[in-house]
């Protein structure tokens, strides 16, 4: 946690909302316990100074944050770099078509002698003052979303039939991701939209993948990590201008992309297998295999790019 203090105070973030992160946790000390092992180990940093300072303002206020944007643009990253800062026990939910409240709130289970309650993530953050982490929350169907909204305003409480009436902790928090950006996403209904600040969430910017990269990859050749990051930021122009579509814009393909080579694959396979193949057309293929081809020989190696 220090650790990440410590970098945002380096980011040159507001001091008074990194004085703002201090209050909280004396005011809420770390979970200890079993409940300890929930706090994020936070393996990687977000960076974007600026959706920083933003997230923690709506946090500190006590909102609910919606982090909206196109893939991999450090969603889940950020929701677990926050709980960690936040010193708090995450619960994540996958939210799916086929969810319903049960699978938020608990479900009556037999335990061999008797019905008893078994108490779901949003629950279970409400009452121990965890980080609700509702990853992908535009995907569940409305009536399942419903369960939430009387957690998500004013009220903070958790009132459902049949089940105890709870008031939702103060320290709890509730952070949804949302992809959108491409065909096949859902909108979040305006009843639900409307109890989040919604953080848009930008691409990462030159400098920051610059230091992405060398951070993951310590050993990664600088003229080669220019190369990737000219790459990213050459495929996000092209899907900007609407040449390309969105598919091939893939800062997670690409990171793979670069631990493939490492393992001793030539770099046009990784990339073929990270990046490429994940347009199936045939026409954009070709025009992405030529942005790349432009910049990373096909087979570079592990011993050309690694030191
Ligand atoms: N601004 C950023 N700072 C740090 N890492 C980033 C940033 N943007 C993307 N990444 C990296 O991209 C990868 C994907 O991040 P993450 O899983 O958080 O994305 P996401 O937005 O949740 O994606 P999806 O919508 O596909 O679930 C990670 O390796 C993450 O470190
Ligand atoms: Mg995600």
């Amino acid at each position: 946690m220090k650790d990440i203090l410590e970098f945002l105070h380096q980011e040159g973030v507001k001091p008074e909302l990194l004085e703002g992160v201090g209050a909280y946790r004396r005011e809420h000390p770390a979970a200890a316990g079993g409940l300890s092992e929930r706090i994020p180990a936070a393996e990687y940093l977000y960076y974007g100074k600026e959706v920083w300072e933003q997230a923690l303002a709506v946090l500190l206020s006590g909102k609910n944050l919606l982090l909206a944007g196109p893939k991999a643009t450090g969603k889940n990253v950020l929701a677990d770099d926050l709980a960690a800062l936040f010193g708090r026990p995450e619960w994540n939910v996958s939210f799916h078509v086929n969810m319903d409240a049960s699978m938020l709130i608990g479900t009556d289970t037999y335990d061999g002698q008797k019905v008893v309650f078994r108490p779901g993530p949003v629950y279970l953050s409400a009452c121990e003052g965890g980080f609700c982490i509702l990853d992908e929350v535009n995907m569940a169907k409305n009536e399942a979303l419903s369960v939430l909204h009387a957690a998500l305003d004013h009220r903070r409480i958790i009132d459902v039939p049949g089940y105890d009436r709870i008031l939702v902790h103060p320290a709890a928090r509730f952070i949804g991701t949302m992809n959108y950006g491409y065909a096949g996403t859902r909108d979040l209904n305006e009843a639900l939209s409307s109890r989040f600040a919604v953080l848009s969430m930008p691409p990462i910017c030159e400098s920051d993948l610059e230091r992405l990269l060398s951070e993951r990859f310590p050993d990664l050749k600088e003229a080669v990590r220019d190369q990737f990051v000219r790459l990213f930021l050459e495929i996000n122009e092209k899907a900007k201008n609407a040449e390309i579509t969105e598919r091939a814009l893939d800062l997670r393909g690409l990171i793979d992309a670069v631990g493939l080579i490492r393992t001793g694959i030539r770099a046009g396979d990784a990339l073929s297998l990270c990046v490429v193949n994940k347009t199936f057309d045939a026409y954009e293929r070709g025009l992405i295999r030529d942005v790349i081809d432009a910049r990373i020989p096909a087979d570079l190696g592990k011993e050309d790019a690694f030191s």
